[in-house]
């Protein structure tokens, strides 16, 4: 194999992280900084373009340093990132405010005003989907609704990793996978769909050009070689939205393969060569980042949020004990919840703290414990929390079977998959084993591996896939475990119908 090497940028929502492989996929080096999230209202999320671009220089700023390589030995750079999040520029390129991202849901008043622009059916017919809160459609309605001076100073549209694409590299451009999730995309045709941006006045040319996702879409600008010591020869492919980049990361690339992630939201992700909707609208349906292939997905928005929320709002004990032993909180939070039984001790979790995507599509609906007693100790909270979040999951594997979709075997990723704990539960919950892969870089190492077939390493995603991913170790179900959780999971799926009405009073008050 070449000396070449390819860079994978993961534009996530608590992070950047940056790495850089060899063309077989070995991982050189790496760097990551978070940054924050802004919730000014209950139900609001919004992040900063700038802190984006910031994090991005540094990290890969840092991978050239430190890994001591000669920097035109970088053939290529690929980006993954938070899907849906609204970046609006003005005829100088600069940013109009903080984006509104994937988790806020301040849209719902946007969403019917879409359906009944567009029609119900003719919106699933282009988009796949029914209107969402979380997508960007949405998102840039409600600017215009409410911000019209910024809607009217608006002349580009991006989302978030295309922006520090075009910092990069100077160019308006997306690719077909992020770009499914604005919900102004011909999901069947792979194109921007003038009927959709026509019917919702929103201009086709603010919209970047739209390439396949290894496709090469510009190069190292000038100034950004300046600011990250990559050369400018560097290719920028098109990159894929997080979901994506990890089915390439993990080798979810062929009809039967499925993987699950459990990082801020959580994901049920299957590929199909063959584009299939669910008339409901309960999943999504995206063009993947194989070019001529979907995916159709199941999102919980509040998945790995959930922990750690109860991490940052009531372990303050297992954070302080986790320093001083130098481990990570997660584990120690971990170890607890091995000692509650199978359901916790009678305490059900509703990970519903940013509303809920899959099943219900309700952004108004927030999260629960139910059950609480004054036994319980924060081993069960912990325990029902993890439970919570892996019924939630499998709603989406239900519904993924009932439309025909093969879930047999899956793969876990994200940073929930890297407790064997949490694995075992995936397992029986689902009822099938859960595979883990032998590389565990996901997102990043997608980009990275669509960057170097935009290189020309490897003739498609496909082939790159097969050479460079395997899986490490498998966790089979346990029947008797199976059908104690089955038992808890049929009474938390009565539990969402019994308290909506609730949902809709406490939006009231
Ligand atoms: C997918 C989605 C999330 C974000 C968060 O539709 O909203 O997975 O991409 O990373």
């Amino acid at each position: 194999m070449s000396n070449a090497c390819v860079l994978g940028l993961d534009l996530g929502t608590s992070g950047v992280k940056t790495a850089l492989f060899s063309a077989d996929g070995e991982q050189l080096c790496s760097a990551s900084r978070e940054y924050p999230l802004y919730q000014p209202r209950n139900g609001w999320a919004e992040q900063e373009p700038s802190d984006w671009w910031n994090a991005s220089v540094e990290t890969i700023g840092e991978v050239v340093r430190e890994s001591g390589i000669d920097p035109s030995r970088i053939k290529a750079l690929g980006m993954s990132g938070q899907m849906h999040g609204l970046v609006m520029l003005d005829e100088k390129g600069e940013t109009l405010g903080r984006s509104i991202i994937w988790a806020d849901q301040r849209t719902g008043a946007e969403c019917e005003q879409i359906t009944s622009l567009v029609g119900a059916k003719r919106l699933i017919e282009i988009t796949a989907n029914p209107a969402l809160t979380g997508f960007t459609a949405s998102k840039i309605m409600w600017v215009k609704n409410h911000r019209p001076e910024l809607f009217a100073r608006c002349r580009h549209i991006l989302l978030p990793k295309d922006y520090i694409r075009y910092k990069l590299t100077g160019s308006f451009a997306t690719e077909v996978s992020d770009a499914s999730g604005m919900q102004l995309l011909d999901v069947p045709n792979r194109r921007w769909s003038e009927e959709i941006t026509g019917k919702l006045g929103i201009p086709i040319e603010w919209l970047g050009k739209v390439y396949e996702s290894p496709e090469v879409t510009g190069h190292i600008s000038d100034q950004a070689a300046r600011l990250t010591g990559l050369p400018q020869s560097t290719l920028v492919v098109g990159g894929a939205g997080d979901n994506a980049a990890a089915a390439v990361g993990t080798g979810v690339v062929r009809d039967g393969r499925a993987f699950c992630t459990i990082g801020t939201s959580g994901v049920v992700f299957s590929h199909t060569d063959k584009l299939s909707i669910d008339p409901l609208g309960r999943v999504h349906t995206f063009c993947c980042a194989s070019p001529g292939a979907w995916h159709v997905m199941g999102v919980v928005q509040s998945a790995g949020l959930s922990l750690r929320w109860l991490r940052d709002t009531v372990c303050e004990c297992e954070s302080k004990l986790a320093r001083e032993r130098g481990v990570d909180p997660y584990d120690v939070m971990i170890d607890e919840a091995r000692r509650s039984p199978i359901g916790a001790n009678r305490l059900i979790y509703l990970p519903y703290l940013m509303g809920e995507r899959t099943p219900h599509l309700d952004p108004d609906c927030r999260g629960a414990f139910i059950g609480l007693s004054a036994m319980h100790a924060r081993g069960d909270l912990i325990r029902a929390v993890m439970e919570g979040v892996t019924y939630a999951l499998n709603d989406s594997v239900n519904i993924l079977r009932g439309m025909g979709v093969t879930l047999d075997n899956v793969l876990a990723v994200g940073g929930g998959a890297r407790s064997g704990f949490w694995r075992a539960m995936l397992a029986d919950v689902f009822g099938c084993p859960i595979g883990v892969p032998e590389r565990t870089e996901g997102a990043a190492l997608g980009a990275a591996i669509l960057a170097a077939v935009g290189a020309g390493l490897y003739p498609n995603v496909s082939d790159a896939c097969d050479r460079i991913i395997k899986v490490k170790s498998t966790q089979q179900p346990d029947r008797e475990n199976g059908e104690a959780y089955g038992k808890v999971y049929r009474l938390y799926t009565r539990l969402y119908p019994s308290l909506r009405d609730s949902f809709i009073g406490l939006k009231g008050l």
